[in-house]
């Protein structure tokens, strides 16, 4: 592991919707919890200056930081600089090194759109601002495999790999964190932790709201570049993984690319797709737009512990509710030895992934007290957890100032997730409308038809 710590932060993109929303509070917290005393360089095409970067951070604080902490929110301003200029211009980087002035390891963060990243990774080389540093680089991390592969070449032209950091912000969150740890800290789950109990993998990420504004991104993703490849995979191979042989990042990240590397390239017949009624009228948008805002696939996973369990994936925005969750159905008992009806559920685990929450369940049957040996289901609750206090990007920005890489996603591991939706991503499935407030378009029903049917997440 690089232990060298960065001595600055360069953000590019300082005056976008990024910083605003995730950056700028992470930052906040980082100065309140862990000391974080690193000068913040903004760069940005923006023609703003020092005083109007300082304005928009405290209005980032109020909208998404921590308003009762105006200490640290005052620091953190105390912390910022700011270099204005065309990120295709020489003069831009010549300017942000004298701005590091003696800093030797900064850590230059590229929150711009992707089709910027080589751009300003050349700008970084050629002006001398690379030496020593690392580079923390937003998703998408390219839009296929074809354009993920360029990528990393041209990051690579100027960055070595150990110092090329990938967001995937779902990797910082610290219910994700728990699956691994909770899978890895017990052993009474191991033995069930196969193709001969486990009957499906189910996983839903829901979100009540639409694209609100940020319809031209969306159009040149959707939602299976914008959540499938990288949050929702990730959240897979947290599931799927074998134990990590030995420590450090590397042993881990190792058993997360077999996870890619075992499942199919998605065929047109294992994915759904659907557009919510009203998406081609949001602003940015195109009238006749075919960019789903809507995915549910079912993955093949060929590898000793998994081969023939179903994996079935859904994403979708302006569905019933805001939930991201996983359930893993447990088979059922052998015999019904109690006569009931068939029970309506069978044992599983629960993890609630967000957003605004964190829970782990077991779903189990007990005994309704009274005369006859009638059963119901009820819930084991091993955490439950509101107000969480670490965000990812705190997390992740931390980390990454540190060298520490175990939460990022590595080049390797990037490619192979391409590779699993790049078939459909070329002949797309056909796309479904569904009406705001649903579960998405009926079609997707069929694909977790034959592990009981898609289950809503948890209430509350
Ligand atoms: C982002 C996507 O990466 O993740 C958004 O671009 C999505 O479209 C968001 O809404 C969800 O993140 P979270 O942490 O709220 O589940």
């Amino acid at each position: 592991m690089d232990a060298i710590e960065a001595d600055a932060l360069v953000l590019f993109g300082a005056t976008g919707d990024l910083a605003f929303r995730k950056i700028f509070p992470a930052l906040q917290a980082l100065v309140a919890r862990q000391g974080f005393a690193l000068p913040v360089v903004g760069v940005a095409r923006s023609g703003w200056s020092l005083e109007a970067l300082r304005e928009r951070l405290a209005a980032s604080i109020d909208a998404h930081g921590d308003r009762t902490d105006r200490a640290a929110a005052d620091r953190l301003s105390g912390l910022l600089r700011y270099v204005d200029g065309d990120y295709r211009e020489a003069g831009t980087y010549r300017r942000l090194r004298q701005a590091l002035g003696a800093a030797r390891h900064p850590l230059h963060y590229l929150a711009v759109p992707p089709s910027l990243f080589p751009t300003v990774i050349e700008g970084i080389g050629d002006s001398g601002c690379a030496a020593g540093a690392r580079v923390v680089v937003e998703k998408p991390f390219g839009r296929d495999l074809a354009s993920a592969q360029a990528l990393n070449r041209a990051a690579h032209r100027v960055f070595a790999e150990p110092s090329i950091f990938r967001i995937d912000h779902y990797l910082g969150k610290e219910s994700v964190q728990n699956l691994l740890f909770f899978r890895f800290a017990n052993a009474f789950l191991e033995p069930l932790w196969n193709r001969d109990h486990v009957e499906a993998i189910h996983v839903t990420m829901a979100e009540a709201f639409g694209v609100e504004g940020r319809g031209r991104f969306y159009e040149e993703v959707g939602a299976i570049r914008d959540v499938i490849q990288n949050h929702l995979l990730q959240v897979v191979a947290h599931l799927a993984m074998e134990p990590p042989v030995g420590e450090g990042a590397e042993a881990l990240r190792d058993e997360k690319v077999k996870v890619f590397r075992g499942i199919r390239p998605l065929a047109v017949a294992d994915v759904v797709r659907g557009q919510y009624a009203g998406y081609r009228a949001e602003d940015g948008v195109a009238p006749d737009s075919q960019v789903e805002t809507f995915a549910a696939l079912r993955l093949h996973l060929d590898s000793w512990r998994w081969a023939g369990v179903p994996i079935v994936l859904r994403a979708g925005k302006r569905l019933a509710s805001t939930a991201t969750e996983v359930q893993v159905f447990l088979k059922r008992p052998p015999q019904q030895v109690f006569g009931e009806a068939v029970p309506p559920q069978s044992n599983y685990f629960r993890f609630r992934l967000g957003p605004d929450r964190m829970a782990i369940a077991i779903g189990a049957r007990t005994k309704r007290s009274g005369a006859g040996m009638v059963g119901e289901d009820v819930e084991l609750l091993v955490c439950n957890e509101r107000g969480l206090q670490m965000g990812a990007y705190e997390r992740l920005i931390g980390d990454a100032a540190r060298g520490d890489p175990t939460l990022f996603a590595r080049e390797d591991g990037v490619e192979a997730a391409w590779r699993i939706v790049d078939p459909v991503l070329a002949a797309p499935a056909p796309l479904h409308p569904y009406a705001p407030g649903s579960w998405g378009p009926a079609e997707a029903d069929a694909l977790a038809l034959a592990s009981g049917g898609w289950r809503a997440p948890h209430r509350g």
